[in-house]
């Protein structure tokens, strides 16, 4: 799949923030989770962490690791008790980056990743994940219902024109088609669930899902 992200998109995280209604929501609680939910001596893994705001922005255990990985050099700013390595996700969990992780995150980078890679990643942060761990996964999805999903995209770029011009969401739309795929909602959770004792919705808004698998 071409990439979308050929380099650092500039003002990337306030650029996020108008794409995706309520999405400051679905950071905070994130953040909230991640600490929760993070063990000490283990790893806290963003996969596709782009400009690393999230773990920067992330409260820290004592005793626990944070990396962000992602295949773009974003020119991480220095971050106290954060790792960023340029490397491709699926490289990163074949080498064994994410051993001993109690939280893995993935927002919103697996549908840049080719189909046939998915289904890997997801087997692999389970494998790695220490009992109890957790895998945090959000995505845009397709809806199951056609009506639904078109009334939510009309009301998704109705609610964007706040934010950018006609030519931009247009533009914009053109350039993720290259390299943007979305899975369905049924397929995603139904392979979250093969993997995971519990799957769990914690944000939603339209299309853009955000779930917890426990491991
Ligand atoms: C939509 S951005 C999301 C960024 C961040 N997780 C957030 O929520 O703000 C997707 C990010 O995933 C990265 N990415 C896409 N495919 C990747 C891969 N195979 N390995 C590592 N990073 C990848 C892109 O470079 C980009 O920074």
């Amino acid at each position: 799949m071409t990439n979308f992200f050929n380099g650092p998109v500039p003002e990337f995280d306030d650029h996020i923030r108008k794409s995706i209604p309520t999405v400051d929501a679905m950071y905070d609680l994130c953040q909230g989770v991640t600490y929760a939910l993070s063990q000490e001596r283990t790893r806290v893994v963003d996969l596709g962490c782009s400009t690393g705001k999230f773990l920067r922005d992330t409260l820290k255990r004592a005793t626990t690791t944070y990396i962000g990985v992602d295949f773009v050099d974003w020119q991480w700013e220095k971050t106290p008790r954060v790792t960023f390595r340029q490397e491709d996700a699926l490289t990163f969990l074949r080498d064994g980056g994410a051993k001993d992780t109690s939280v893995v995150l993935s927002l919103c980078t697996l549908q840049f990743m080719p189909f046939s890679k998915r289904n890997e990643v997801i087997r692999r942060v389970y494998d790695w994940l220490v009992e109890g761990g957790i895998f945090i996964l959000a995505e845009k999805v397709h809806l199951p219902s056609a009506g639904v999903s078109e009334v939510v995209e009309r009301s998704l770029i109705q609610w964007k024109r706040k934010n950018f011009t006609d030519a931009e969401i247009l533009d914009k739309s053109v350039k993720l088609a290259k390299s943007m795929r979305r899975n369905t909602f049924e397929g995603l959770y139904t392979t979250m669930q093969e993997h995971f004792d519990s799957v769990n919705i914690v944000w939603a808004n339209g299309a853009f899902v955000c779930m917890v698998g426990v491991k």
